[in-house]
C-alpha cells in the first residue's frame, strides 16, 4: 500500500485535532484512498511529550528539521502568525514539498509570494482550514462553484465573535466573561483582539474574495470594525427593532469594483444569518448560475478544524497518487488570469443605519439631531429615547432609511460635537434584505 508521510509543525489546538482525526479515521481513509496517510513527524517549540497514543511519532522542537526531511511528502503548518511560518512554508515549497496550512493571517498577507512559489515549483498549497473551520468552503468555492461568477459573499466567519455576541444576546452575559470561555474552548486566536476587532474575519474575507473573484486581495484592503464597542443596550435595542447583531464579512461584486468590509451588522431576525449561533459559522454565496448557497458548520475548535486540514492532506495524497498534482489551481483561477480590482470606497455605500448617542435630557435635543440628519438628506425611520430622568443623560437611538455612508459619517460627526451629546456615538449598519 502506498504511504504518504506527513510532517506537522505546531501541535496546538488544530495540530492536535489533525493528529486525532488522522488516527480516528485511519481505516476509513485507507478504504477511501487506498493509501496509508501517516503522521510521520511532529515539531513544536513548547511540547515536551506527546499524548500516549502519539508517542511513536518522532517529536522535535525545530520545524526546519521537518522541512528539510526528504522522507516527508507534505508539510502541515499550524503554528499561525507570519514568522517563522512564512520561512518554513517557503522553504518547504523550495524543497518540493506540498504544504497544508490553516494560517489565514499568513495567506491574507503573504499569499501572493507563497502561491507564486508553489506554482513555480509545481507543488500544492491546501488551505481549507483557513476559513470556516470544519466547513468545506474553500473546496466549494474552487470546485463546486467553479462555473459561477460570484456576485456576493456574506458570512459569519469568526467563531469567537459569534460566540460572544450570541451569549451576550441570549444570556445578557458580560463581554469579558464570555471571551474567557471562548479562549478556554480553544476558539480564540492567540491574540484575541484579532477576533474582537474583526481582523481574523478580514483575513478570511480576503482569502474568500481572492478565490471567488480571481482578484488578489490582502486583509489590509478591507474596511474593518470590531465588536468591542457593542454594549448590552445595543443588543437589547436591536431585538426591539427585530434584529440580532452579528459580525459580518461582506463583499458584493460590482464588476469593475468590489466591496470589502467587516463590521457589526444588525441582521433582521428573518434572515438566515441571524440564526447562526455560538461558535458556528455560515457563509452565503450568490452565484450567477447557481443562485444562493449557504454553508454552515463549526467554524472553530480542535477536531472540526482538524477535519478540514485532513481533507487537504487527503486531496494532495490523491493527487500525488494519480499524478495529478496542480489539477485544481491553488486560487481556483490560473496564475496568469488573476486580475486586480478596485475596492469600493466605504463612503460610496448606501444602507440603513442604527445609531445611539448619549444626550442631555432637555428640550430641543431631538430637533437638533433631526435637523442635522435632514441637512445631510438622511431620512429617519424611527427614534427611541430610553430612561427619562429629571437631570442627566439618556440614550437616544435613531434608525434611518437607506442613506449614503459619507452623509452618515458627516452627520454623526456633527451630532457627536453637539454640547448636549455627552458620549461617543455608536453606529451599526443594518443589513438590507435583498
Ligand atoms: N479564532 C478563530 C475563530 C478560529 O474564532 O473563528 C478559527 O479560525
Amino acid at each position: 500500500m502506498k504511504e504518504i508521510k506527513v510532517g506537522l509543525i505546531g501541535f496546538g489546538t488544530v495540530g492536535t485535532g489533525l493528529a486525532e482525526v488522522l488516527l480516528s479515521q485511519r481505516e476509513r481513509l485507507i478504504r477511501r484512498t487506498g493509501m496509508s496517510i501517516r503522521l510521520a513527524a511532529i515539531a513544536d517549540r513548547s511540547v515536551q511529550t506527546l499524548p500516549e497514543r502519539f508517542r511513536d511519532i518522532p517529536l522535535t522542537t525545530d520545524g526546519m528539521e521537518l522541512v528539510d526531511n526528504p522522507e516527508l511528502d507534505i508539510i502541515v503548518e499550524l503554528i499561525g502568525g507570519i514568522e517563522p511560518a512564512k520561512t518554513l512554508v517557503m522553504r518547504a515549497i523550495a524543497a518540493g514539498k506540498h504544504v497544508v496550512t490553516a494560517n489565514k493571517a499568513l495567506l491574507s498577507q503573504e499569499g501572493a509570494d507563497i502561491f507564486a512559489a508553489a506554482a513555480q515549483k509545481g507543488v500544492e498549497v491546501g488551505f481549507e482550514a483557513s476559513v470556516g473551520g470544519g466547513i468545506p468552503v474553500i473546496k466549494a468555492l474552487k470546485e463546486g462553484l467553479v462555473a459561477n461568477k460570484i456576485l456576493s459573499i456574506m458570512g459569519i466567519v469568526n467563531g469567537t465573535a459569534n460566540y460572544i455576541l450570541t451569549r451576550m444576546t441570549d444570556e445578557g452575559a458580560p463581554f469579558a466573561e464570555v471571551l474567557k470561555d471562548a479562549q478556554k474552548l480553544g476558539f480564540a486566536e492567540a491574540d484575541p483582539t484579532y477576533d474582537i476587532e474583526g481582523i481574523d474575519t478580514a483575513h478570511k474575507l480576503a482569502i474568500l474574495m481572492t478565490i471567488a473573484y480571481g482578484t488578489p486581495i490582502t486583509h489590509k484592503q478591507i474596511a474593518t470594525e470590531g465588536i468591542a464597542q457593542i454594549e448590552p443596550m445595543d443588543i437589547e435595542l436591536a431585538r426591539e427593532f427585530g434584529c440580532r447583531i452579528k459580525l459580518l464579512a461582506i463583499s458584493r461584486n460590482h464588476g469593475d469594483h468590489v466591496e470589502a468590509r467587516v463590521h457589526p451588522t444588525m441582521v433582521p431576525q428573518s434572515h438566515l444569518l441571524a440564526s447562526i449561533s455560538g461558535a458556528f459559522n455560515a457563509i452565503h454565496f450568490q452565484g450567477d448560475t447557481v443562485g444562493n448557497v449557504l454553508l454552515y458548520g463549526l467554524g472553530a475548535g480542535m477536531v472540526p478544524t482538524g477535519s478540514a486540514v485532513a481533507a487537504d492532506v487527503v486531496d494532495i495524497a490523491r493527487n500525488i497518487a494519480s499524478g495529478s498534482v496542480g489539477r485544481v489551481p491553488a486560487l481556483s483561477y490560473l496564475p496568469g488570469h488573476m486580475q486586480p480590482r478596485r475596492i469600493t470606497p466605504m463612503d460610496e455605500l448606501y444602507g440603513p443605519y442604527y445609531f445611539r448617542c448619549t444626550v442631555l435630557d432637555q428640550p430641543g435635543v431631538l430637533a437638533l439631531v433631526s435637523g442635522i440628519l435632514a441637512k445631510h438628506e438622511i431620512s429617519i425611520e424611527s427614534v427611541i429615547q430610553k430612561g427619562r430622568k429629571e437631570i442627566g443623560a439618556v440614550p437616544l437611538v435613531v434608525v434611518t432609511h437607506s442613506a449614503k455612508e459619507s452623509a452618515i459619517h458627516a452627520a454623526l460627526g456633527e451630532i457627536g460635537r453637539l454640547d448636549c451629546v455627552t458620549g461617543p456615538v455608536v453606529k451599526i449598519r443594518i443589513l438590507e434584505e435583498e
